[in-house]
């Protein structure tokens, strides 16, 4: 079998090992014995123990049983990539288990062109440009410097392929699944785990199928089929499942468009998306460099069916969508979900009096920047250009990567773009993730944009809470930045012409992949092929940095019951943004003592409903994390009781390491979102939930909360959970005895005992 499926030797990092992952899929066939789909394949063949994780549970493992899995790589942008590099660097390595890659696309902002952006970004963010190569260098990780492009566009065209899995410190890291990957956003402690090869832990997931029939059409694409799927499915309604795609409609669909709908999975909440695997994306691994791969993956498909769902699988759930007759959409404003049709578009506009001017159009981003996109918006603009037109309103355009820059420069499309007025932004995020320093409206002021990206909650794009995102196809986001008005329907309306004559559109049309193929990026930004660590080289953190800063282990548990003082009873809703806030704070997220002090600083205090606002033993006021760094020099450790759902939103983990840095041993409330509380679990806190939800009414802040067997417990290795008895004394001295559940795995008691998941990880590394 190894003969059948290997591969020249320079390409062999590039992909996964499929001799194994079919040894293993036999493995699950015959414990599992039912149809399996696409996603449960590559899913499950990379169990660290097929037997221990399937065997005797029944033939339900969906939703139920919690797999513990190996990936076979780890993406990182630079944002996240300095907390995941800082952790992983605490574990003592000498290089990662599995391949990995930077890139460094989120710091760079938009404002006059790639060039000059690109300069300034570079100047501003040196420090930590250098931290994450030095990293790459030493700990043998591809670097894709400032300027290659953007995470999950590199990624596509470089590292994802069929089969594959891996986990990505993005949230739209499922982008891979357009070339059959299962790719999935984590937070920078679960990417350690699969750098040091530690068990990924992830409950099984449900999977949704989506029948796609027929073939787009015309002025529809790839992304009108994600725009529309979230307006039926909601930002909430693809949790818990794997969107897998399926149905004699995915032949038509180009790897890149497979790519779109994969990324854009994540505005619905979906944990990925991925589509079984195609001839189309054969193709894109060949016109990317990757022909053996795309040979390969044909071969593995035919002989075993591995890339593939079988016959007669059964879904959790399944949602129809005809290609053929479908329409593009426009979504938003504020949430991706809200999705219009283009032909109800215009009246939309003027019943929500949304700005009917339209302020600025963008194109590209990680979500739709492939050649088929450029070319298609490139023939919109050729259209116009013939008639004498410009875009009416500032119009940018923002390559995925140099390759896609190189690559559309060689055929002529950026300077199409450049003299009709384009922007061409440098290959980064920019405008998609605030890092857009726009001219052409006041702050505040509102407005509507069309973008071809993926997110639009409120003032993601420049800050401005007024601006009105609204996402669609970069086709219609091209056509109405002729128009320069939100009420106008390409397909439908014409635009007027100075000698009077009528000027209607014809549908978008382009290539797919280019002729002459890819033409590489420049070559200062391309890494070596094959890093090697080198245990030589100094990772750069300046002892004065404000932006970086080297990890200290947390103390490992003492062996003894908790003794904790409540510093704050929270009181309603509180999110990952309410624990550590976003914004300006983004800054610092390598530097955890900065970041700290925007601790749970959104959160409400509920005995006096102020915010940010908490009281000492004295009744002197603080700010929120001002106490907790006063009561952690004081050697106090402290907890936190709040209501349900503490910790909602993202998977953000400085919500879970700052209240550790800050002298955090505990949080209890009525229930947590599953992330986490496995987060908190990971940072050494322990996670607690009322038995009794009426218990929480008596805790007042300043009381004492102790443990009472919390010993026995970590003495029996968790157990997978039981209760924790609480005593609580209050500041008049009361006395009450609380019950309170824990859901500690036997792994979560040793991140428990060893102060964090990532000592532990160094512990076992060192041993
Ligand atoms: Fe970057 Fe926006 Fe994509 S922030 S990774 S271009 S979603």
């Amino acid at each position: 079998q190894s003969e059948l499926f290997s591969l020249p030797e320079n390409m062999r990092s590039r992909s996964p090992d499929y001799g194994f992952l079919v040894q293993q899929l036999e493995h699950v066939r015959k414990i599992l014995d039912r149809p399996l789909s696409y996603a449960e394949k590559v899913l499950y063949s990379h169990l660290v123990d097929v037997e221990d994780a399937l065997e005797g549970k029944g033939r339900t493992i969906r939703g139920e049983t919690y797999l513990k899995l190996n990936p076979d790589r780890v993406a990182m942008q630079d944002a996240s990539a300095q907390m995941a590099l800082l952790q992983f660097m605490t574990c003592g390595m000498k290089s990662t288990a599995v391949p990995a890659s930077i890139h460094c696309d989120h710091l760079i902002v938009g404002h006059d062109g790639a060039e000059s952006d690109l300069q300034s970004a570079i100047a501003t963010n040196k420090e930590v440009f250098d931290f994450l190569e030095s990293c790459g260098k030493r700990y043998g990780i591809q670097f894709w410097g400032p300027g290659s492009g953007i995470i999950h566009q590199i990624v596509l065209e470089n590292y994802s392929v069929p089969g594959l899995m891996m986990l990505g410190t993005d949230s739209h890291t499922p982008n891979a699944g357009g070339l059959g990957a299962i790719a999935i956003g984590v937070g920078g402690a679960d990417a350690v785990d699969a750098l040091t090869r530690t068990p990924w832990e992830l409950k099984a997931p449900k999977i949704l199928g989506v029948h796609l029939k027929g073939a787009l059409q015309g002025w529809t694409s790839a992304k009108d089929v994600i725009t529309y799927l979230a307006g039926l499915l909601t930002v909430r309604g693809g949790t818990g499942y794997i969107i897998e795609y399926f149905g004699e409609g995915l032949q038509s669909l180009p790897a890149t468009g497979m790519a779109t709908m994969c990324n854009m999975g994540a505005e619905v909440g979906a944990t990925t998306s991925t589509f079984p695997y195609t001839a189309k994306m054969g193709d894109y691994l060949t016109a990317t460099g990757r022909g053996p791969i795309a040979e390969l993956a044909e071969r593995v498909n035919k002989t075993t069916g591995f890339l593939q769902a079988d016959e007669g699988v059964e879904y959790d759930n399944v949602v129809e969508i005809d290609l053929s007759s479908l329409e593009p959409h426009i979504n938003g404003p504020f949430t991706p979900d809200l999705s219009t049709p283009l032909s109800g578009f215009g009246d939309a506009v003027k019943q929500n009096n949304w700005p009917e001017k339209l302020a600025a159009g963008l194109i590209g981003s990680c979500t739709n920047s492939s050649y088929h996109d450029m070319a298609r918006a490139a023939s919109l603009v050729k259209q116009a250009q013939e008639k004498g037109l410009k875009p009416k309103v500032p119009f940018f355009v923002t390559p995925g990567s140099d390759q896609i820059r190189s690559t559309i420069t060689r055929d002529g499309l950026i300077p199409l773009f450049e003299s009709e007025g384009a922007t061409v932004l440098a290959n980064a995020c920019g405008p998609c993730i605030g890092q857009w320093q726009r001219d052409d409206v006041s702050k505040e002021e509102p407005n509507s944009i069309l973008t071809s990206y993926n997110r639009n909650f409120r003032a993601r794009n420049d800050g401005n809470p007024n601006t009105l995102n609204f996402l669609t196809s970069p086709d219609i986001v091209t056509a109405m930045s002729y128009a320069g008005d939100l009420t106008f329907n390409p397909i439908t309306d014409s635009i007027k012409l100075s000698d009077g004559t009528d000027f209607k559109f014809d549908p978008p049309t382009g290539a797919e992949l280019p002729e002459q193929g890819f033409q590489a990026g420049l070559s200062e930004f391309l890494p070596a092929a094959d890093p090697q660590p080198d245990e030589s080289i100094e990772i750069a953190v300046s002892p004065e940095s404000d932006r970086l800063a080297l990890l200290e282990p947390f103390d490992a548990w003492n062996g003894k019951e908790l003794s904790t003082t409540v510093l704050l009873k929270v009181k309603g809703k509180c999110t990952t943004d309410h624990i550590s806030a976003a914004g300006v704070w983004l800054k610092y997220k390598g530097h955890l003592e900065n970041i700290s002090n925007n601790t749970l600083i959104g959160a409400q205090n509920a005995e006096t409903d102020e915010v940010n606002v908490v009281y000492d033993f004295d009744k002197t006021p603080f700010g929120i994390p001002e106490l907790m760094i006063k009561w952690n020099n004081e050697n106090r450790p402290w907890c936190v009781v709040a209501e349900h759902n503490y910790g909602e939103g993202s998977a953000r983990e400085h919500a879970a390491l700052s209240p550790r840095f800050l002298g955090g041993r505990m949080i209890l409330c009525k229930s947590f979102a599953r992330i986490h509380e496995t987060n908190l679990k990971k940072q050494g806190i322990l996670p607690l939930t009322f038995d009794n939800e009426n218990d929480y009414d008596i805790v007042k802040s300043c009381s004492k909360l102790e443990t009472e067997n919390l010993v026995d417990m970590i003495r029996k290795g968790g157990n997978n959970g039981g209760f924790i008895n609480l005593k609580l004394t209050l500041p008049n001295g009361e006395v009450h005895h609380i019950k309170a559940r824990h859901t500690m795995s036997a792994d979560q008691v040793e991140f428990f005992k060893a102060g964090s998941a990532i000592n532990y990880i160094g512990q076992k590394a060192a041993s």
